[in-house]
Order: C-alpha cells, then sequence, then structure tokens
C-alpha cells in the first residue's frame, strides 16, 4: 500500500485511491463531491501514516465487561495550509477529535512562485508531537517547505507532510531542504507547467472547494 517513490516519500498506491483522485482531476467534478473526495482521500491517507504510531491502553467498560484495550498514544498535531488544507484537516479531525488543530496562512505568489505567510496561530512547543502537515498540492515545493520550517522554529521534529498530488520538482525541493520529513502523497504526476501548476493535476485546490478564482 505505500510505495517509496524516492527515500522518504510515499505514495499510497491502492486502487481505491487512485479510483478517488481520478475523480478529483474531472474538470466536470462540482465543488460538492470535490470536497467529498478530499474528506475520503485525507482519511485514507491517515490509515497508512499512522502505522507506526505508538499504540497505549486505556480501561474501557464495554456493555459486557471491563477491559484494558489499545488508544494511540501520540500527540498530534494537525496543521492545515490555508486554504487548501483545510478540507483535509477536517476530515482528519474527525477521526481524531483529540487531535490539536494548528493553522498557518499562505499563499503563492503567482508572479514569483514564492509562498508569501499571513497567518501562523501556532503553539509554542511542538517538541515530540507528531506534526501532519497538509496541503493536496505539492507543486513548487515553496509553500511546504516554509510551512516545515516554520514549525520546526516552534520544535517540530517529526513531521510528515500529507498531499494528495505531488511534482517531481516539488518534491524535490522539499526533501532538499527537510529530509528528516517524510512525505506521503495519493499520486505522483508528472511535471509543472510554465504556470507553476502541477500537470495533469486537477487545477487549483484551493478554487475547487471554495468556488472562487
Ligand atoms: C496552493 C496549494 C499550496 C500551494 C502549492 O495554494 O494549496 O499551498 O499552492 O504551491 P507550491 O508548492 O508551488 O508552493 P495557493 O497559493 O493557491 O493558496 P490557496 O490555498 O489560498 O488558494
Ligand atoms: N496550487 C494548486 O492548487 N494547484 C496546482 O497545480 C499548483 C498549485
Amino acid at each position: 500500500m505505500l510505495r517509496e517513490v524516492l527515500p522518504g516519500v510515499f505514495r499510497v498506491d491502492h486502487p481505491l485511491v487512485d479510483h478517488l483522485v481520478t475523480r478529483l482531476r474531472d474538470k466536470r467534478t462540482g465543488t460538492a463531491e470535490f470536497r467529498a473526495l478530499v474528506h475520503h482521500l485525507s482519511v485514507l491517507l491517515l490509515y497508512p501514516v499512522t502505522e507506526d504510531f505508538r499504540r497505549g491502553a486505556r480501561r474501557v467498560e464495554t456493555p459486557l465487561e471491563a477491559g484494558e484495550f489499545p488508544v494511540l498514544d501520540e500527540q498530534i498535531v494537525v496543521v492545515p495550509i490555508l486554504r487548501a488544507g483545510l478540507g483535509m484537516a477536517e476530515a482528519l479531525v474527525q477521526v481524531l477529535p483529540e487531535a490539536q488543530v494548528y493553522h498557518l496562512g499562505l499563499y503563492r505568489n503567482e508572479e514569483s512562485l514564492e509562498p508569501v505567510v499571513y497567518y501562523s496561530r501556532l503553539p509554542t512547543d511542538l517538541r515530540g508531537k507528531r506534526v501532519l502537515v497538509l496541503d493536496p498540492m505539492l507543486a513548487t515545493g515553496g509553500s511546504a517547505a516554509a510551512a516545515v520550517s516554520i514549525l520546526k522554529q516552534k520544535g517540530a521534529d517529526r513531521v510528515a507532510l500529507l498531499g494528495l498530488i505531488a511534482s517531481p520538482e516539488g518534491i524535490r525541493r522539499f526533501r532538499d531542504r527537510h529530509p528528516d520529513a517524510v512525505v506521503y502523497t495519493a499520486a505522483l504526476d508528472r511535471a509543472l507547467n510554465e504556470r507553476g501548476y502541477i500537470v495533469p493535476g486537477l487545477g487549483d485546490a484551493g478554487d475547487r472547494q471554495f468556488v472562487t478564482g
């Protein structure tokens, strides 16, 4: 299910994931379906991402008897990159309501393609926590790389980037800057076009979720 396409870069290789990504790419897919697909894919990605998470035990009474049962024993921090990461975060907190959520606002300057930070609501210490950075698109890699640099200033030392579509250029730039941060993606596309969009891609993930553009 997890295919390591490059060191530290995993594609979630599964027929159901492929099927949902194809529907996401389709330009005829409307907003409601697009949001639902982002939601489903985010949950599917979470499954392999949490595979090595530590398990603890919790005492629980079932209707029949009491016992010790496994629970996740990690502090999980979900960091959506605004705006497009919001749909992914909503899905993850439904599965993990105890996760902390910190928002990081970045947009890409359409001329320079460089990220601009406009909002950062982060805690003082992220040390030892499982930080899941969410952004559906890893295009030039500038936004994700800048986000992880900001998180590291707050002590983050266990970072994973979860995305839906990545470009080879984006992966290279991100991993060059953050060789210690693992990347999980549902799809790996061919290239970037002259406007910095992933091709074949899905277009603008923020605009398609929020009916803008
Ligand atoms: C998109 C996307 C990423 C970024 C990827 O956001 O959600 O954050 O572009 O591009 P990069 O890898 O080249 O940096 P955008 O700047 O369109 O902002 P938005 O989500 O607010 O629409
Ligand atoms: N941002 C997107 O939403 N899509 C791309 O293809 C590139 C950046």
